[in-house]
Formats: C-alpha cells, sequence, structure tokens
C-alpha cells in the first residue's frame, strides 16, 4: 500500500474516533442523539475494519477499546493525592439552618449564601484521572486516601469520556463523581438474571457495586452502569472557575456528564424549595437518589471555609427519610384477585417506613418468596417508594429464628376451595373457581364499578365486600337491580347515601363502548386494549363475533388476549351478564371510528412531564387515539412535551432543543381542535 494510502486510512480513523466520540457524547452525556442508531453502528463498523486492517492506527482512547482483552488478578491500590472526603449529614431543616449559619459566621457575612444544589446520588464515588485530555486512572474512593484501580472497568462506562472534548482542558484533571445503575438497567438486568434463575441484586446501588467491583471488565461492560460529576482533585494550573456551578458546567463542555439537576439557590429558603421540589420528583427520577447537597458555590469561599477532619465545612447532605426499615414477617396470608390469581402477602410487625406505617406487603408470588428465600419468622428489610405497594426486599439472614417455618402455596383456593392451577408461564398459580368463587365475584365487581371502568360513584369496595357478603349481588348485573330500601337498610348507609348511589347507577348507564369493555373484567384487556378493541370493531356485537385472528388485527391485540376475548365471549354465563347490562339500560353513543384522516395527530410524539391534574394513562389513550406517539424520554425528534406542575429536567431539555412545550391548557385546545376535524 502507498504512503499515500495509510496517511488516507490514518486521517479517515481519526475523523471516525471523533466523529464517533462526539456522537457517544450525544447520546450518552447530552441524551439527545443527533443521528439513528444504524448510521452510528454504521460508523463504528467502517471504524472496526479500517483498525482491522490497520492495526498500527488503533490509539488507547479509540471508542472500540473501550473492552480489552483479559480479566485482572487483583485491583492494583491507587493512593487519592487529594483525599475524596464524605459529607456531614443533615437529618431535618433545622439542621441545615444551623450549617448555614455556621457558614456565614466563618465568613462574617450577614448576606444569603449562594448554594449550588444537587441530588445526593445513591451509587459510589469514583475519581478519574485525565492528563493531557486521555483518561488514565479510574479509582474507587476506598478508605478516602488509598482505592482501589478500576480503570478497565471505568472505561466501559459508555458516559465517560476516554478523551475530553475541545482543548481547554488543564493538562492534569481529576474529576468526582458518582457511578450509579439506572433505575430501568436495573430491572432490565435483574430480570436477566431471574431468567437464568439467578437471584439478582437487592438494590440499584448494589448492582452498580457489584458490576464496577469486577475482576473480569468484560462482565461490567455488558451492565448498564452511568456517571455524574459532582467535585474535583487534582487541578494542574487555577480553578476552572470562580464557582463550584460554573466549573461543573465546564466539566459537561469537555464531554463529562453532569447532572442536569444542579442549581444555585439562595440562602436557606432557597435550600428548603429545592429540597421539597426534588422531594417531590423522588420516584420519578431513573436512579435513587438519597438527599440533596448544598454546596457553598463560590470557591473563594469554599476555601476559607476548609475542612473539618473528613469532611468539608462548606457543604452539607440534607438527607431524606430512609425508604427502607427491618422488621419482623408474622404469617403469609394469600389473596384472591379477580382474575382468581394467587398473591401471597406479607403480613408484618407494623414499622414506620418513610413516614408511613406498614403492616403488609406484597411477595408477588412463590417463586418469588422462593428466591429470596422468605420464611415466617424473619427479620425482613421492607421498602416502600412513593404511591408503590410495599415491599419485601430481601431477609436478614443473621437474625433468622431457629423456627421459621418454609411458606407452601395452598393447592387448594382459600376461599372457595377449588382447585389452584398454574398458568402456562408456571408462574402465576390461579383459583379454577371463576365466578362461583366469593372472592373473584367480589373483585370482579369492584372493578366494574371502579372509577376508570363504570365509575359508580358510593359504590366503594366496603360496600361491595357487605352486598356480596350479605348476597344481595353475585355479578355486576344484579347491581343494577339493588333498590332503595335494601341499600338504606345497610350498614354505614342512610337514606340519603341510599338516594346518591341510586343517582349514580343511573348516570352510570350512559357510558362508552371503551369503558364497558374495560368494566367486564376480561383478562388482559386493560383501559388501551379495550379503546383499540372499540375503536377497530366500533361495535359490541363485532367484538364478540370477532374469531381470534380477526382480534388480532387490532394494534394492541397479541394471541394470548385474543384468546382471552374468545373464552370470554364463548362462556354462557358472561352473555347472560351482558345481556341483563344491557337490559337495565346501559348505553353508549356509537363509536366513530378512526381512519386516516381521522387520525390528525399521526406521526406526531409527545411527551408528558410532571404532575398533571388527569391519569397520565388517559392523556396518553386520547392522544394515541388520535393517531400521535407517546414516549418517554426528550429529544430533538419529539414534537411537543406536555408539562405539568413541577416538570423538571425534560421540560428543561425540551426548552433547551427550542421544542412546542404545551400546558394543560394547550393540550386540550389540541385534542379539541384535532378531535374535531
Ligand atoms: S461531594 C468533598 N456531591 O456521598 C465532598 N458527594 O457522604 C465530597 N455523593 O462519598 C462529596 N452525591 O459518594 C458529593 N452530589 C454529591 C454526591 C456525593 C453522592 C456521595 C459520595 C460521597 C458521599 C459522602
Amino acid at each position: 500500500m502507498s504512503d499515500r494510502d495509510d496517511d488516507k486510512a490514518q486521517a479517515r480513523a481519526a475523523w471516525l474516533r471523533d466523529e464517533i466520540n462526539r456522537h457517544n457524547y450525544h447520546y450518552y452525556v447530552l441524551d439527545d442523539p443527533i443521528i439513528p442508531d444504524s448510521e452510528y453502528d454504521r460508523l463504528l463498523h467502517e471504524l472496526q475494519t479500517l483498525e482491522a486492517e490497520h492495526p498500527e492506527l488503533i490509539t488507547p482512547d479509540s471508542p472500540t477499546q473501550r473492552v480489552g482483552a483479559s480479566p485482572l488478578e487483583a485491583f492494583e491500590e491507587v493512593r487519592h493525592r487529594v483525599p475524596m472526603l464524605s459529607l456531614e449529614n443533615a437529618f431535618s431543616d433545622e439542621e441545615v439552618v444551623d450549617f448555614d449559619r455556621r457558614v456565614r459566621e466563618r465568613l462574617e457575612v450577614e448576606q444569603e449564601i449562594v448554594y449550588a444544589a444537587e441530588p445526593k446520588m445513591d451509587g459510589l464515588a469514583i475519581s478519574l484521572r485525565y492528563v493531557k485530555g486521555l483518561l488514565v486512572q479510574a479509582a474507587t474512593r476506598g478508605d478516602g486516601t488509598r482505592g482501589e484501580d478500576v480503570t478497565q472497568n471505568v472505561r466501559t462506562i459508555q458516559s465517560v469520556p476516554l478523551r475530553l472534548l475541545a482543548d481547554d482542558w488543564p493538562e492534569i484533571l481529576e474529576v468526582r463523581g458518582e457511578i450509579y445503575m439506572p433505575r430501568s438497567g436495573f430491572e432490565r438486568l435483574n430480570l436477566q438474571a431471574r431468567k437464568r434463575g439467578e437471584k439478582g441484586f437487592a438494590n440499584p446501588r448494589n448492582a452498580a457495586a457489584g458490576s464496577l467491583r469486577q475482576l473480569d471488565h468484560r462482565v461490567t461492560a455488558r451492565r448498564p452502569l452511568a456517571m455524574f460529576c459532582y467535585g474535583f482533585g487534582e487541578l494542574s494550573g487555577v480553578d476552572l472557575a470562580p464557582s463550584y456551578s460554573e466549573s461543573i458546567h465546564r466539566l459537561s463542555r469537555w464531554g463529562l456528564r453532569v447532572s442536569p439537576e444542579l442549581k444555585t439557590v439562595n440562602g436557606v429558603d432557597g435550600c428548603f424549595d429545592y429540597h421539597r421540589r426534588l422531594a417531590g420528583r423522588r420516584e420519578n427520577l431513573d436512579y435513587d437518589i438519597d438527599g440533596v447537597v448544598f454546596k457553598v458555590d463560590s470557591l473563594e469561599q469554599q476555601r476559607v471555609l476548609g475542612f473539618v477532619s473528613r469532611a468539608p465545612r462548606w457543604a452539607v447532605a440534607r438527607k431524606f427519610p430512609a425508604q427502607e426499615e427491618m422488621t419482623r414477617l408474622l404469617a403469609i396470608d394469600v389473596q384472591v384477585g379477580r382474575t382468581g390469581a394467587l398473591t401471597p402477602v406479607a403480613r408484618l410487625e407494623p414499622v414506620t417506613v418513610a413516614g408511613v406505617t406498614v403492616t403488609n406487603a406484597t411477595l408477588h408470588n412463590a417463586e418469588e418468596i422462593q428466591r429470596k428465600d422468605i420464611r415466617i419468622g424473619d427479620w425482613v428489610i421492607v421498602r416502600r417508594a412513593g404511591d408503590v405497594i410495599p415491599q419485601v426486599v430481601r431477609v436478614v439472614p443473621e437474625r433468622r429464628p431457629p423456627d421459621a417455618r418454609v411458606f407452601r402455596m395452598p393447592d387448594k383456593c382459600p376461599v372457595c376451595g377449588s382447585e389452584v392451577i398454574k398458568d402456562a408461564d408456571g408462574v402465576v398459580l390461579r383459583c379454577s373457581g371463576g365466578l362461583y368463587c366469593p372472592a373473584q365475584r367480589r373483585e370482579a365487581i369492584k372493578h366494574f364499578a371502579s372509577r376508570r371502568a363504570m365509575d359508580i360513584e358510593g359504590l366503594g369496595n366496603k360496600l361491595v365486600e357487605q352486598l356480596v357478603e350479605q348476597q344481595l349481588v353475585s355479578s355486576p348485573a344484579d347491581i343494577y337491580q339493588l333498590d332503595r330500601e335494601t341499600l338504606a337498610g345497610l350498614e354505614r348507609m342512610g337514606e340519603k347515601s341510599a338516594r346518591n348511589l341510586i343517582q349514580a347507577l343511573e348516570r352510570s348507564k350512559s357510558t362508552t363502548l371503551a369503558r364497558f369493555l374495560f368494566a367486564l373484567g376480561i383478562r388482559e384487556v386493560g383501559e388501551a386494549t379495550a379503546h383499540a378493541l372499540a375503536a377497530h370493531f366500533g361495535s359490541l356485537e363485532a367484538i364478540r363475533q370477532a374469531d381470534v385472528e380477526a382480534l388480532q388485527a387490532v394494534s394492541d391485540v397479541g394471541p394470548v388476549v385474543a384468546e382471552h376475548l374468545v373464552t370470554f365471549f364463548r362462556q354462557p354465563h358472561n352473555l347472560e351478564v351482558i345481556e341483563k347490562l344491557l337490559a337495565a339500560g346501559i348505553h353508549w353513543p356509537a363509536v366513530e371510528r378512526p381512519t386516516a384522516e381521522r387520525q390528525p395527530l399521526k406521526g406526531k410524539s409527545f411527551v408528558l412531564t410532571g404532575t398533571l391534574s388527569r391519569p397520565r394513562s388517559q392523556i396518553k389513550e386520547a392522544l394515541q387515539v388520535l393517531g400521535a406517539k407517546v414516549t418517554g424520554s426528550v429529544s430533538s425528534k419529539t414534537d411537543y412535551v406536555v408539562a405539568g406542575s413541577d416538570a423538571g429536567s425534560k421540560l428543561e431539555k425540551a426548552e433547551r432543543l427550542g421544542l412546542e412545550i404545551l400546558g394543560e391548557a394547550g393540550l386540550d385546545r389540541l385534542l379539541g381542535t384535532a378531535g374535531e376535524r
């Protein structure tokens, strides 16, 4: 090959490296890809081919070199030139006030301090060392002075640049930050582990730690790890900027990932406000945080304040209440759901978790109990996050009492005594009693009356339980036969509530086909599927007569759902109930079937963010009916972002990208005009 060709290959390789690094940055750091995945793959493949033909062109910072060859025997020790410190904790607002007072006293200032506020990530601290823009070392915190060399592993993390972008970085740049596993990746990883019959990790933090401390970095490479930067170690030359927040923003220009939640706030009030807002969004973030960190923003003020023992005087971590607590598991009960599924439920010694008393936790199914080796009498770690049902995370084996008992699922339904059968998936156990089983009957009626189904105001769970127990109703059709006298005679019911309920029953008769279908409680037919079926077939009769094949023409319907539908409409009992309901006067307007012209939002993509006044599922459905697509993350391809109150990083990103942002009023206008056309 001629020198000219070699030069050309070299230039092409350099160009490809830069180009791929640039796209990595857009994809992993900014979360905003600018080319399709296929195009990215093409560039990477071209570089791989070129490097295979010209091995001399391979550079250590080439994007093909994230995963190298052999595993390590052990991690080498690394001495941190600038120690990695810890943070002082504050567990109440008062402690933040105290912290702020101490800061102002030491600085001898009266006016409000400017703080940089950011999430306290629940992961592992890491130090990255860049020399002349190249990543040369990554080390864990260890005891703060000595950590472990995990360079090979950290190189596999896509949001960590192997080479910094631009060229105005200091010759030596040590960056500190947190390595964590996004919740979505954690769920996926555990699902895969379970499929292989392995145990999985207890939480994202353990998963991140376990993944980073792999001697074989090829294992790490397959784990979804990410990093946010929040500090500095050794720096050659001067400070990057006069303030912490500006210095962090410089990092992002060099391709390092920083938290989109980083803000500057004024004084303690600003801190309180930030803490409150982030606490409110804690569940919606894709990563675990255990608090917020406030740092004096001015680097000059930080220098004056200095350190006490292992922590800086200029920072404090305001912790959130713990979401996990330990308690005793007293018993395991088995509940029977609407579709007969048996769910084991842990009865717990009452314990306060994040401010709420927890006495029950779902155990999901027998497999889960076995996998976690949960026994009656065990001490367990219980987790409650937001509105999610409390979960048993794991047992505390050191505390297992000698008389702890292994639990077995019953082979007869605990409510009606019918045979229990295993689903085709081999996991879910079901009572075969169908509507013979009082528990299934009760749950079916609760579902029928619920807000998103027939929306019968005043017919709550407690009342349904009473009605079924006293054998006043045994199917949804029976509730329309109830009269005022009967109702008024029930416990906790008076004349007035009886009258109101009769009126609510009347009102509920005027509904939509989609709601009615959903209310019937056919297995796997949720709101979205019910809508899709109604829109596709236009009438109940058409759905009833459709065979498995015809049903699968609906976008939302696969073979399993189609089978459930056909089975449901084959049961004489179900047809009888439907007949009675229609005879009682339930009706709906004719369904307008969307045609291409009736999908005015076809091809438009929407992202919903923040707190909205209606359930997201409802808005999503309304948009989907008009042909729109609703996705989870904002990118330049998003057409509209619907922002409710307290919208956070997605809104910011939408603003940054100059996307169209709608409030709820704007959304309603859009739905209104689009729906009319
Ligand atoms: S700053 C000199 N900022 O918390 C201060 N730490 O309790 C050094 N952490 O070891 C830490 N999020 O692993 C800082 N935004 C954040 C953080 C954070 C999480 C962790 C870090 C550190 C520990 C100290």
